[in-house]
Parts: C-alpha cells; sequence; structure tokens
C-alpha cells in the first residue's frame, strides 16, 4: 500500500455493498436474462482451493515457515471489516498447500502499533534465547505501524519488533525489549524478509531485508535482537514507479548450477498492468551488500493481481523448492472488490526456479506440485467443452504455431479471452462480468514473450484465474466476478489435446 493512504483508506463497506448489489439488480433488470446470484448470498466468489480468510479483510501473506508437516501462512487481516485496517497476523495451516485450516489470531496490535508484514525463521540453535535448546523457538519479525506517530506527522512511525512461539507457532509472545531495529529516520520502513545466511567466515548470521521507501536494506544479527546495518540497494536500479514494500532475498542456483541470489521487491503503484506488482533482481549477495547481474527491469508475475508475494521458510532437507504464495489482488481496487464477508485471496502455492531464456536468467513460477493432487478425471475439450464446476484446471498442449486463442464464457455472454498473438501474451476480462466498482478493473491485460509458448495450464475458481505458459516460464494471475459461472471453455487456435481437470479437495 502507498505509505500516503494508511490514513484515508477506511471506505465505508456498507456503502460499496448497496452499490454493488444495485448493480447486479439494474444488469440483471437490463440483459433481461436469469442471474444466478443473489448479492445477499454472498459467496458466490468463495473460491474452493485458494486460501481465503472465514471472514473480514486480508492482504499480504506474512511470516511463512514449515515445521513439523505443516506448512504455516500468516497474513495481514483485520477481522472486524472487509476494508483494510488496524493489523493483526492471521494465521493458517496446511499439510498439503492445498486444504487450509484458519487459526485463531496469531498477532494482535499493542501500544506499539498495527503488525505489519513481516516473517518469521525456525531459531533451531536458539541464538535469540526466547527458546531452549530442546525446544527452539520460531521467531516472527514484523513491523509496528504507529498510527498516531503518522497522524502526527512524524516520520519516524514505522519499526520493527520481534515475537516469538515455543508451541509450534500457536500462541506468539512479544519481545520486551521491541522495538529491536528503531526508525532510522525513514518514513517508509518496513516489511523486514529474515533468513539466515553463511558469511565470508563460514559463521552463519542473521539477514534481515528491508524495504526503505525507494530501496532495500540489509541488516545482520547474531541473535535476531541487534541488528546492524550491512548495505543498502536499489535507488538507481529497477522499477520506480511507487513505494517498494514486502522483500525476499533467496539463493537459488542456475540451470548450470551457480549459485544467484534473487531478491523479490513489490512495488505500489508502479506495476506494469497499473497499481501494485512484483519485479525481481538477479545477482549476488555477499557481505550484506546485493549486486545485480544487469539493470533489466523484471516482472514476477504479469497480471494484475499477484503482490507482495514472498516464500516459504525452513522447508526440510529433502525438499530443495523455493515455494511462493502471492496476494492475489491489487491495491488500486482490493478494498472495493465484489466479495461480501471477505476481501481477497491468496494465489496458488508456486514453486519458482531459475531458467535460461535465450542467455537471458528469468524467475519461472510453477504451479506447487502439490495441485496436481486436486485433480479428477480429465474430460477431453473437443473444441468446446462445458466446465463441470468453478473450480478446473485447463491443460493444452500448443500445435507450434506460437499463437493461440480460448475464450471461457458463462450463460450470460459473458467472458475472458486468453491470447497469445504477435509474441504478446494477453488475459482479456473487459466483458468478464462486474467490473464498474473500480474503473481500470475492466481491461485486457498483456505481457510480452519472445520466446515460444509450448503449452498453457489455466487454475481457474471462483473470482481468479492464474495462466501458466509453458508451466510458469511465462505467469498472469486476474481476478474475475463474472455474474454467472463460467460454463464452456472454447479452443480458438493453436491448442491441441485440451483437458479440463475438475479440481476437488
Ligand atoms: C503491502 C503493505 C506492506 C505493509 C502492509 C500493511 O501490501 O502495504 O508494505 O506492511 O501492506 O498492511
Amino acid at each position: 500500500m502507498d505509505s500516503k493512504s494508511y490514513l484515508k483508506n477506511s471506505m465505508p463497506s456498507k456503502f460499496c455493498l448497496t452499490l454493488v448489489a444495485l448493480s447486479l439488480i439494474l444488469s440483471a433488470c437490463g440483459s433481461g436474462q436469469e442471474v444466478q446470484f443473489v448479492a445477499s448470498e454472498g459467496e458466490q466468489y468463495r473460491p474452493d482451493y485458494h486460501f481465503t480468510p472465514a471472514k473480514g479483510w486480508m492482504n499480504d501473506p506474512n511470516g511463512m515457515f514449515f515445521l513439523d508437516g505443516e506448512y504455516h501462512l500468516f497474513f495481514q487481516h483485520y477481522p472486524d471489516t472487509t476494508v483494510w485496517g488496524p493489523m493483526h497476523w492471521g494465521h493458517a495451516v496446511s499439510r498439503d498447500l492445498v486444504t487450509w485450516e484458519e487459526l485463531p489470531i496469531a498477532i494482535y496490535p499493542d501500544s506499539l502499533g498495527y503488525i505489519f508484514s513481516g516473517s518469521a525463521v525456525v531459531d533451531t540453535e536458539n541464538s535469540s534465547g526466547l527458546g531452549t535448546a530442546e525446544n527452539p523457538p520460531i521467531v516472527a519479525i514484523f513491523t509496528y505501524h504507529d498510527m498516531a506517530g503518522e497522524k502526527s506527522g512524524a516520520v519516524d512511525f514505522q519499526s520493527q519488533g520481534i515475537a516469538f512461539s515455543t508451541d509450534k507457532g500457536r500462541t506468539w509472545t512479544k519481545f520486551e525489549g521491541n522495538p529491536v531495529l528503531p526508525n532510522q529516520g525513514v518514513r517508509d520502513f518496513r516489511d523486514p524478509k529474515v533468513s539466515q545466511v553463511v558469511n565470508s567466515e563460514g559463521k552463519k548470521e542473521w539477514v534481515m531485508t528491508l524495504a526503505a521507501q525507494d530501496r532495500v536494506q540489509f541488516y545482520s544479527s547474531p541473535d535476531l535482537k541487534s541488528w546492524s546495518k550491512t548495505g543498502e540497494f536499489g535507488q538507481d536500479t529497477g522499477a520506480h514507479g511507487g513505494v517498494w514494500e514486502c522483500p525476499d532475498l533467496i539463493k537459488m542456483s542456475t540451470p548450470d548450477g551457480k549459485e544467484k541470489w534473487v531478491l523479490l521487491l513489490s512495488i505500489n503503484p508502479g506495476g506494469p498492468q497499473k497499481g501494485s506488482a512484483t519485479q525481481y533482481f538477479i545477482g549476488d549477495f555477499k557481505d550484506g551488500s546485493f549486486t545485480p547481474d544487469d539493470n533489466m527491469i523484471r516482472w514476477l508475475d504479469y497480471g494484475p493481481d499477484n503482490y507482495a508475494g514472498v516464500t516459504w521458510a525452513n522447508l526440510p532437507q529433502s525438499d530443495s523448492r523455493t515455494l511462493f504464495i502471492g496476494w492475489m489482488s491489487n491495491w488500486l481496487y482490493a478494498q472495493v472488490v465484489p466479495t461480501q464477508s471477505w476481501r481477497s485471496a491468496m494465489t496458488v502455492p508456486r514453486e519458482l526456479s531459475l531458467i535460461d531464456v535465450n542467455g537471458v536468467l528469468l524467475l519461472k513460477s510453477a504451479p506447487a506440485q502439490e495441485l496436481e493432487s486436486l485433480r479428477q478425471a480429465g474430460i477431453e475439450i473437443d473444441q468446446t467443452s462445458n466446465l463441470p464446476s468453478q473450480a478446473v484446471e485447463i491443460e493444452g498442449k500448443l500445435d507450434g504455431s506460437d499463437t493461440f486463442s480460448l475464450v471461457l464464457s458463462n450463460e450470460l455472454g459473458e467472458k475472458v479471452t486468453i491470447t497469445k498473438e504477435m509474441g504478446l501474451v494477453s488475459i482479456d476480462r473487459s466483458q468478464a462480468g462486474q467490473s464498474d466498482f473500480h474503473g481500470d478493473f475492466a481491461a485486457m491485460h498483456s505481457a510480452p514473450m519472445s520466446w515460444k509458448a509450448e503449452s498453457v495450464r489455466i487454475f481457474l475458481d471462483a473470482g481468479s484465474v492464474e495462466l501458466f505458459v509453458n508451466d510458469g516460464e511465462l505467469v498472469m494471475t486476474s481476478l474475475l466476478f463474472p455474474n454467472s459461472p463460467w460454463k464452456t471453455v472454447e479452443l480458438q487456435q493453436g491448442i491441441e489435446d485440451g483437458v479440463v481437470y475438475p479440481l476437488e479437495k
């Protein structure tokens, strides 16, 4: 979120809901067709296999770690209304990345402020002393946002605090010495992502990557409690159409086995489709400083609706994957989208890896393999096929022409067109249902793909579509609010062997 807007974003949700209900009724009258959903039912956009909170507002994923068979997902949460407000860390766990159980709120705001985004680490060696050697603590590192300080016009209203859990993330205790990293005179000073790194002397240290307005700052700590600055990056590199937020620093391997560091960096506004988006840099991280390989601007996901995503910590040694999840929305309209009892879902979990496309390194985001466990018996698409439910995966091979086109449509004549033509991959949601809640929603979004498209995988759920070309070499995530469920997929051009898989948990 743009730092300037924290003060003015409590649009009354009832007003929005009334508008949405009215527009539904009006569009039903105008078309002369029966609208299948009534706004008061309120759940028509509740996804089947994407995580949503039971009620209230959600934005960024936070503090993700794996421990004892559970993937933990925390999230920016305001349980009392469906718009942004005093931030808590909500909490959910999953054993398989597709079925989520929401647990009680993990971290509440306190006298130091709202609890903004951050990360969590399993402090296996109890370096913080907040647990014991036998029962090491999990330490969450988050931003305190002091609303009163912001209102008074101060610049130092964001600082970093920690909390710890010794019961597998179920309950959290705030550290008495908070904040552990006071504000350093920067208005936007937030979203700490901490990981353990082996330094050039062969010693383990904690590294914090922090967003500081138009750059990231790096800090180092032996114990998660005392932090010293080691470097900065980005003031003159990358996209700068908005504030930098929610960084992540990840060690990865290139296809030929070289070590590289990937820095994810969310930016709002200034994304390629307006509003929020996540860029990334590839380079080296050494002794607390990051050096990019080049000045190229790279986007993680070319759709409008994947923001503030970060990766899971502490995956088991047997799992060498880099697993990511993002917030499936955009600050442009996140607070006015037509869902009723809750707002926002996460993307599907994705596996990140580096690929080499004609000598250029890029980050691929493939659907996590766990999603395959949802597949029911596939239905071959004979040019056109009925969709058995709102939760499906559509998979197809391309015929070699590097051009494709498919259309999803419903009984009201609403449609989404997904294409690759003349080197541009596009999702056109300009006629895909409800859009009058925001002037920028009904649009066609395009992304350049100079190399050959060979396959598509499309994950459809109530309220969204996620397109993975070549299993994630190019990705587009897009929210959709049809007035009636998608009923038909039509393969118009370029796709052979199309299959629809109903997805069920
Ligand atoms: C990104 C963001 C973060 C901040 C949080 C507040 O979406 O603006 O920078 O910590 O949301 O909810």
